[in-house]
């Protein structure tokens, strides 16, 4: 029977459904607040907690298609893809699950059903490994279900070592596990390969598609087994290696879904043979990076973004082998959503960031990719020993930007190895060159040693009492301090916020009636507070009670800046997308800094969307409130915790109004109309995929404003000066323009009956300078009568000017009203020199013809 993947998916989760298991949406691929894992990489993932009894659901039966990744962390197939039929860095993987529901028999009768009934898989082309122990499976298959004790496999522990069996399974270190029943597909004995056990298991003959295990146990981190109340139930299948199977193919590259992203990658690579090997990891590694960019993983150089950009390094190497042009792993992202069918949903929305994100990453890679690939081919032809050695491998990664994997793989396809231990070697050297370098202040070095654990009494307060437990000058213990020194204080209890989480110490004054010390910052030294600052009066001794006064303006200043990236945070989660994640923070007095991960800059329109939201809230004038909950609750209730960060059990929940819900541990403001309002001053890159925002709040924005109204009070000032002397200078030329112009009009004067006459039309030029022609012109010809003609915006002006020799006959303002009345105007003058206006510019022509005629009449 043949389904496509698209039909398989949904015959299982369809299958499942109708025996009473909730149908539940894959999730993220980055594990929501479990730091112990570094992608989903099973089914179980999700669950882990129903698992341990730690969460209930409303349903104790559930299946997904879960997307999975395998590269790095403990289930790593990163290096295998390509050289297999069937290893993928992403996959989906098929789950039914029980917490506490069925158990071994529920699990056995379904998996058979699901294959042999639904499927209609032949039941001799199937073999079973159970746990070595494991006797109750054995008869569950042997008599239950009736597969022969031949196709039964007792899978041993390695070497004996406890839970070591491939039939034993776990998460991680740590977690839900227990022994488990695999299901294997006999692919035929066309293909090399044995069945599971023998020492050709690792052929493509016997592929394994389903395990089903038996959640028993809680793995602590001591390598202790707690045995879990409920025995649970957690399946797995690969979607692709049943697909594979029901579409009568050996390879999961050869099904209906890699079939088509190797033909799309074939066409923007623009190779032929679609059968290459690098076809294939292209294939793969486009669903990987795709996904992982869709669940708010950057390419980056450490934790998740390094794996990241792990794989699309060595999908841009495997698309440079064949002779690719240019970027192209960005253009399979429209083909994958395609390919994807129900689980290409989540990608839809986020298609347009994705290939911007991997169009980057290639276009940066690309830059070093030739000149490494020159390196290094150089490099393995003069190998000796077969190995690369560890310098050259550091240098690749150093220098040209290749991962450790990229260079072993080129080097396996020409037979070679690389010195893996000499490349740690070399990477270590680095590391403590660079620790050597950096500058270590007396503050990572100081040692406070005392007795109890400063108690933070900040969150409500600005003032308390305290007593002093430990004082240190020069990182040295002192019984007293006196003056001038300066010093670190340690009290028994604080209202004095340390610097964490990106909020800056607070600063303020201790007293009491023999001495004062002023605070200049405030840090924590594992659980104590050290106040950093200088004796200004008398003496202070340890066991002194004194009066500790935090500088209230200066915290709150602190505490609108932390309340505003708060809303900050949100705000760019909703203009830009959910993909933003926190990368880093700094909230003083002065301001605040948040760093984010986006691809690109955020633009002008972006900008002011996410400033004027962040106000919308301020306005709104809601409620912050915090409330202590623990870790569990804290992530029902949706609050935004950071990747990778490690929580304490009991948090701090900070919420304002219905926008905002955070993990924090921060001091805040009491209303969010308190911020006043925020100000955003600049937007950069710090990293490829991390932005960075400055913004001010409160009396902050209103200095900012203020300034910035200052700035360009003083520009236009500045701006208007230059406009004078540049309309100066521009009358000047004008003049001179007039004066040339002048002289080469004399060229064209007539005579009338023996006088001079000049009659011209000039336009465009402005009337004080037709004015200052007039008199030049006169003074030009000794004797005569001057007509100017001018349309400067449509707008007609008429000038006329008389010689004194000739006004007894020719009278300049009659001349000029006699033209103007044809132009649709009027003006007037002196004898010797008039000037009129008029409207009709398309009648000046005729008019100014006129004027010969009207002379000629009087001279
Ligand atoms: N968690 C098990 C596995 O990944 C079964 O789903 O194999």
């Amino acid at each position: 029977m043949y389904m496509s993947t698209d039909e398989l998916r949904t015959a299982f989760l369809k299958f499942f459904e109708s025996k009473g298991h909730k149908i539940v949406p894959s999730s993220s691929l980055v594990p929501v607040n479990d730091p112990t894992l570094l992608f989903t990489n099973a089914g179980m993932n999700q669950f882990k907690d129903c698992f341990l009894g730690i969460e209930k659901r409303d349903y104790t039966r559930a299946t997904t298609a879960q997307r999975c990744v395998r590269a790095g962390g403990k289930h790593n197939d990163l290096e295998n893809v390509g050289f297999t039929a069937r290893h993928h860095t992403f996959f989906e993987m098929l789950g039914n699950f029980s917490f506490g529901d069925y158990f071994k028999e529920g699990a056995i009768s379904y998996a058979w059903e699901f294959l042999t009934d639904v499927l209609k898989l032949p039941k001799d082309k199937l073999v079973v490994t159970i746990y070595k122990t494991d006797d109750e499976v054995f008869s569950l298959w042997n008599e239950k279900i009736g597969v022969s004790a031949d196709r039964i496999i007792r899978i041993d522990d390695n070497k004996g070592a406890p839970y070591t069996s491939d039939n034993f399974w776990q998460m991680g270190d740590t977690g839900p596990c227990g022994p488990c029943t695999e299901i294997f597909f006999d692919h035929g004995d066309h293909i090399w390969g044995g069945p599971p056990g023998s020492t050709k298991e690792k052929g493509d003959r016997f592929i394994e598609i389903w395990n089903n295990v038996f959640m028993q146990y809680n793995r602590h981190a001591d390598g202790t087994m707690e045995l879990l109340t409920k025995p649970s139930v957690d399946t797995g299948m690969g979607l692709e290696r049943i697909a594979a199977i029901i579409q009568g193919v050996n390879s999961n590259y050869e099904i209906d879904i890699f079939q088509k992203l190797i033909k799309a990658a074939a066409d923007v690579i623009g190779h032929e043979d679609l059968s290459n090997q690098s076809l294939r990891v292209v294939a793969d590694h486009i669903r990987s990076c795709v996904f992982l960019i869709v669940d708010g993983v950057m390419p980056s150089n450490e934790g998740r973004g390094y794996v990241l950009r792990r794989i699309i390094r060595r999908a841009v190497r495997h698309g440079n082998k064949l002779s690719v042009n240019g970027a192209f792993l960005y253009k399979l992202v429209g083909p994958l959503v395609e390919v994807m069918g129900m689980a290409g949903e989540a990608l839809k929305q986020e298609q347009g960031l994705v290939e911007k994100v991997l169009k980057i990453e290639e276009e940066s890679f690309a830059c070093t990719l030739d000149r490494g690939m020159a390196i290094l081919n150089d490099a393995l032809e003069n190998i000796k020993g077969g190995v690369l050695d560890g310098e050259s491998v550091f240098k690749l990664y150093d220098t040209y930007g290749f991962p450790i994997d990229l260079t072993n793989d080129v080097a396996r396809e020409r037979g070679l190895s690389i010195d893996e231990k000499g490349f740690e070697t070399a990477m270590e050297e680095q590391r403590r060159h660079a620790r050597e370098a950096s500058q270590f202040s007396n503050d990572h070095n100081l040692v406070i040693q005392v007795d109890n654990n400063t108690e933070f009494m900040g969150y409500g307060t600005t003032e308390s009492h305290g007593m002093i437990t430990y004082i240190s000058v020069g990182s040295m213990y002192t019984e007293t301090l006196s003056m001038p020194d300066e010093a670190v204080i340690v009290l028994d209890q604080t209202p004095f916020y340390a610097e964490s989480g990106g909020q800056s110490g607070d600063v303020g004054f201790f007293s009491t009636d023999a001495g004062r010390f002023e605070v200049i910052d405030t840090k924590k030294y594992g659980s104590v507070i050290g106040h950093h600052g200088n004796l200004v009066d008398g003496n202070l001794s340890v066991g002194d009670t004194i009066k500790a006064k935090v500088d209230a303006e200066h915290r709150l200043a602190i505490a609108l800046n932390h309340s505003a990236t708060h809303l900050l945070h949100e705000a760019l989660r909703v203009v830009l997308g959910e993909h933003v994640q926190q990368k880093g923070s700094l909230v003083r007095k002065e301001g605040l800094r948040f760093d984010f991960s986006n691809p690109e800059a955020v633009n002008p329109d972006e900008m002011r969307a996410v400033e004027k939201l962040v106000n919308a809230q301020i306005r709104q004038n809601n409620d912050i409130s915090t409330e202590l909950m623990s870790l569990d609750a804290a992530k029902k209730k949706g609050a935004i915790s950071l990747f990778g960060e490690k929580y304490d059990e009991q948090v701090r929940v900070l919420t304002i109004g219905d926008f905002s819900i955070e993990l924090c541990g921060g001091t805040h403001a009491s209303r969010s109309g308190d911020i006043g309002m925020l100000k955003i001053i600049s937007e950069s890159g710090i990293a490829a995929g991390i932005r960075r925002i400055e913004a001010v709040t409160g009396q902050g924005a209103e200095n900012a404003f203020y300034r910035q109204q200052q700035e360009f009070i003083q520009k236009i000032n500045k701006y208007q000066d230059r406009a004078k002397v540049l309309e100066k200078e521009i009358q000047q030329l004008k003049e001179k323009v007039a004066v040339q112009k002048s002289e080469s009009l004399m060229t064209e004067l007539t005579k009338i009956k023996g006088v001079n006459v000049l009659i011209c039309r000039l336009d465009g030029f402005d009337r004080k300078v037709l004015r200052t022609m007039i008199d030049d012109l006169k003074n030009q010809m000794g004797s005569g009568v001057v007509f100017l003609g001018n349309v400067t915006n449509d707008q007609v002006t008429l000038l006329a000017g008389v010689t004194n020799d000739i006004v007894g006959k020719i009278n300049a303002g009659e001349l000029v009203n006699m033209v103007a009345k044809q132009v649709g105007g009027r003006g007037g003058g002196r004898p010797d020199m008039a000037q009129a206006g008029g409207s009709n510019a398309s009648a000046l022509s005729m008019a100014l013809d006129s004027v010969t005629v009207w002379l000629s009449e009087r001279l």
